[in-house]
């Protein structure tokens, strides 16, 4: 059996798999639990709940490798998380030691975008394809390059972080840093731009159908955005269309430097790629160079919402071949 632990902002799961007879990953069992507590006492609680998803399938087969997908900055080389923006409070956690003390196993600890970018180029939208970038476009906005046919970490697996680059001198606030790419494109971020116009409408007395008054600007989402630009609400199409714009602008500058075949986007993407494609499109058009935006293909992840999950047990995998 493998075991994977996805943590992320705002929840965490926990996946048993198996491999199939092509040697792929399946997930036999998965829980989903809220991040919602201090970093030790939720470790403690992904561990308990992994050990009774264990004891029912201990009896056919072992626990062969665990692997750890979370979002960075982190060291998978010292299997220590360090002080992700996502995650408030993780500071210099020691994951993989107190999981191999836990459960025996050798553990593998990898950058959420990094392992669902392997993930991606195994198993997903970018087999066989050498030079890809993914991009987890989630609770936080995070990149794994997978550069001449391998997962590129950097000299100490800081490679990627991409929500850190700063796309304007004002804007949204992500990584504490306003105007960054993390900050126009992620949920929070979504949610953030939200508040900004849902309030400049509701003081000039323009209705906004996502918040009916200024007491609700705390309960916007990218999700409750999202519905209403479906519903072709005004402020949330403009939302959409500036995180658009944004997105348009952060793969520009990722084409240029890096020239891949493929960009794969994750979460948000998949869910609201008709809100955003045409102009992130025409952004990429005018601001990359043309002959390698041409010869790029941009999609959302052929692992669809269970990404995270075969992430995880891609880490998994990696730790039971040693
Ligand atoms: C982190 C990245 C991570 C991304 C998605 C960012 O805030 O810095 O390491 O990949 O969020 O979780
Ligand atoms: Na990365």
């Amino acid at each position: 059996m493998l075991l994977g632990f996805d943590i992320g902002g705002t929840k965490c799961a926990v996946v048993i798999g198996r491999l199939d007879e092509d040697g792929k990953p399946v997930i036999e069992e998965k829980q989903v639990l809220p991040t919602d507590k201090p970093a030790y006492e939720m470790i403690a609680q992904l561990f308990s709940v992994a050990e009774v998803m264990l004891f029912k399938y201990n009896a056919t087969a072992p626990l062969e490798g665990i692997g750890i997908s979370c979002g960075g900055p982190l060291s998978s080389k010292n299997g220590t998380i360090l002080s992700p923006p996502n995650l408030p409070g993780w500071d210099n956690i020691p994951i993989v030691e107190l999981t191999e003390k836990r459960f025996g196993i050798r553990t593998i600890l990898q950058n959420d975008a990094n392992a669902c970018a392997v993930a991606e180029w195994k198993y997903g939208a970018g087999k066989g394809v050498n030079n890809m970038i993914f991009l987890t476009f989630g609770t936080g906005m995070g990149a794994g390059l997978i550069l001449d046919g391998r997962l590129y970490t950097g000299i100490s697996d800081l490679a990627g972080e991409v929500g850190h680059l700063r796309l304007s001198a004002t804007g949204p606030v992500g990584f504490g840093k306003a105007g960054s790419f993390e900050g126009y494109c992620s949920g929070g971020g979504i949610a953030q731009l939200g508040q900004i116009k849902a309030r400049e409408k509701l003081q000039m007395g323009i209705p906004v159908t996502f918040c009916t008054s200024l007491e609700q600007l705390g309960n916007i989402t990218a999700k409750s955005v999202a519905e209403a630009a479906f519903q072709q609400d005004e402020t949330a199409l403009e939302v959409y269309h500036i995180c658009a714009q944004h997105l348009g602008k952060g793969l520009a500058l990722l084409i240029d430097v890096l020239n891949p075949e493929l960009i794969v986007l994750g979460s948000i993407y998949g869910r609201a790629q008709s809100l955003l494609e045409p102009v992130m499109q025409e952004v990429i058009r005018k601001e990359a160079l043309q002959s390698s935006a041409r010869v790029c293909r941009i999609v959302p992840a052929g692992l669809g919402e269970g990404i995270g999950d075969m992430a995880a047990l891609s880490l998994a995998l990696l730790s039971a071949e040693g």
